[in-house]
């Protein structure tokens, strides 16, 4: 029997957006927050850098607001900036309200340790030594499991957005989920007034990315599904630097490390980054990712190296401990010897539309973090960014579904889910072959340099995948692996199609075909054929 819940919202994801969303909710109504493993899980327990954000005398938020919008290749949306940029204070100060600790200068404990990444022109980065995201993460989440507002359901996956019409009324509203609790097997109905995609991105549609779960971009999917526009999906950003090593596949080299003087070389120790860029290693990630695919591949090598060993060792110890002991566990000294490195998918800038509010185009659905396109990241986010926007928009939607709770009516009669035509699979097969292929195909034809050919050929391939998954899932069981490959398979239908759409290279896309800047910069915005204000109910055909 379908198990049902209810409460005022209902919140998918909880990594820092979902949580910074949860908390500022939870005083006033009742939250669920779903999460697909633990309260920890995401990409936020990972994040090593830092979180961007206006802090010394000498910087300004002027300053950050044209960093952001030069590393964005003209497509931020200024508006956007403007807010995000403008609470990063406050954002910091309210994770410190919530217990998050943050390194301190040495020697002055009343003020923080401001670190440098790729395209920030003042030290700007506040951090929590190298592990940021853990130091986030874990505090958030301490307060909502003690928050006696707030149900954590972990290891539940969402698998579709519920979408009610109103008797009489033209638009349609979304008012909860089902979701697959991974331990019983079972799916649930999770009711809501207001729904909130925490989700994160899609990373995982590449062979090789930098987030040790990876994100599949489940929220994009949904969206989509259910009548939502998503935009800038061709903006998937590569991060120069994670490490090559045969037992650490997703290992990030945060940024930091080159803000910190660490210098990029070939194999043969001769640094290159000045050849592309005057900006060096601190040039915006695009450009350095791209730099680093050009040599790997003219001098046929592997990998290049990221070298940080002449800055003192106990400087190096000090400010990267994690860093420092995971590689040398991996037996590389990063104090006495450079660490090898590739570039790999690291961050969706496209994402869900959404307004200055968080709402997507279906009322009642909003999308913060990852998963949302806001318009801030423009073709290539900056550095430390992401955090910063995820806590800004979580807060804002917070405060805007607050201001319209009340106004809201209580979601109506669902039915359950109906999994009496489908039978158990004896070819699970079918789904790790379509995962590896998937993902290998979108690594080599749609990754950081583009030809119209090769687009081509990533269509057709994942159409045909698209058109059998969707006959799996029509057919068998669900399992996590489906659910997050029909989800995949989507989301990279969008990005193909997204790059298939530009005509220029611009941030992160760049084409053979095209390697000028159009004069004209725009958003690439793809409307779903039931885009939402029109009526249709999702069913599992
Ligand atoms: P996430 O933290 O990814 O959380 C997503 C949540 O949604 C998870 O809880 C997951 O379980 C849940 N979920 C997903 N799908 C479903 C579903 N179908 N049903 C139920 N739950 C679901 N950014 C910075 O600004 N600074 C940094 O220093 C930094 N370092 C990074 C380092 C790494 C290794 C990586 C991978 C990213 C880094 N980033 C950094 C980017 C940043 O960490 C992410 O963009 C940000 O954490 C995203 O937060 P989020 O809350 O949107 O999503
Ligand atoms: C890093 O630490 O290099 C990641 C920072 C980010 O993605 O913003």
């Amino acid at each position: 029997m379908t198990e049902n819940h209810y409460h005022d919202v209902l919140i998918i994801g909880s990594g820092a957006a979902g949580l910074a969303a949860a908390l500022t909710l939870a005083d006033h109504m009742s939250v669920a927050v779903l999460s697909k493993t633990g309260i920890t899980s995401g990409s936020t327990w990972w994040a090593q850098g830092g979180i961007a954000a206006v802090l010394d005398d000498k910087d300004s938020v002027e300053s950050h607001l044209n960093d952001t919008l030069v590393a964005g290749a003209g497509l931020c949306h200024p508006n956007t900036v403007e807010k995000v940029v403008s609470h990063g204070k406050e954002s910091i100060e309210w994770l410190q309200s919530m217990g998050v600790e943050f390194t301190k200068i040495e020697g002055d404990k009343d003020f923080l340790h401001l670190t440098r990444e790729g395209g920030h022109s003042h030290r700007r980065v506040i951090h929590n030594q190298d592990q940021t995201g853990k130091a986030v993460s874990s505090s958030l989440s301490d307060r909502v499991l003690e928050h006696k507002n707030i149900e954590v359901f972990e290891n539940r996956i969402a698998i579709d957005l519920l979408r009610q019409a109103d008797s009489g009324a033209t638009k349609v509203r979304c008012n909860g989920a089902y979701a697959l609790d991974l331990e019983s097997s079972d799916v649930e109905l999770h009711q809501a007034k207001i729904v909130v995609l925490a989700t994160g991105g899609a990373s995982k549609a590449y062979l090789y990315s930098t987030s040790p779960e990876g994100a599949s971009g489940d929220g994009i999917a949904m969206a989509w599904r259910a009548g939502c526009r998503v935009a800038n999906m061709e903006f998937n950003q590569f991060h120069p630097t994670c490490l090559y090593h045969p037992q650490a596949r997703s290992f990030l080299l945060t940024e930091a490390l080159r803000g910190e003087g660490a210098v990029l070389k070939l194999p043969d120790g001769e640094p290159f980054m000045q050849r592309f860029d005057e900006r060096a290693e601190l040039a915006p990630r695009d450009v350095v990712a791209r730099a680093i695919d050009h040599e790997m591949k003219r001098l046929g090598c592997d990998n290049v190296f990221l070298d940080i060993s002449h800055r003192p060792a106990e400087f190096i110890k000090q400010h990267f401990p994690f860093i420092y002991e995971a590689c040398l566990g991996l037996g590389i000294d990063i104090t006495k010897e450079p660490m090898p490195v590739v570039p790999a998918a690291h961050y969706t800038c496209g994402g869900v539309v959404v307004d200055e509010h968080g709402q997507t185009d279906l009322m009642n659905l909003y999308a913060v973090g990852e998963v949302s396109f806001t318009g801030m990241h423009g073709a290539n986010r900056m550095a430390s960014n992401s955090l910063l926007e995820c806590i800004v928009f979580a807060r804002f939607s917070a405060q805007h579904i607050c201001q319209n709770i009340d106004q809201i009516p209580a979601p109506d009669y669902v039915k359950p889910w109906d999994a009496s035509q489908v039978t158990h699979s004896d070819e699970d097969v079918v789904i790790s072959h379509n995962w590896d292929e998937l993902r290998r195909f979108m690594w080599d034809y749609v990754g950081i340099v583009r030809t119209d050919k090769r687009l081509r050929r990533a269509l057709r391939r994942v159409q045909l995948l698209n058109k059998e998954i969707q006959e799996y899932y029509s057919n068998y069981r669900i399992s996590n692996d489906l659910i997050e490959l029909r989800n995949l398979v989507v989301v990279a239908e969008r990005i193909i199609i997204s790059a298939m759409q530009r005509k220029e290279s611009r941030g992160l896309h760049y084409s053979l075909d095209y390697p000028e800047l159009s004069s004209i910069a725009k958003d690439t915005i793809m409307v779903p054929i039931n885009f939402a204000g029109q009526d249709m109910i999702i069913s599992r055909s």
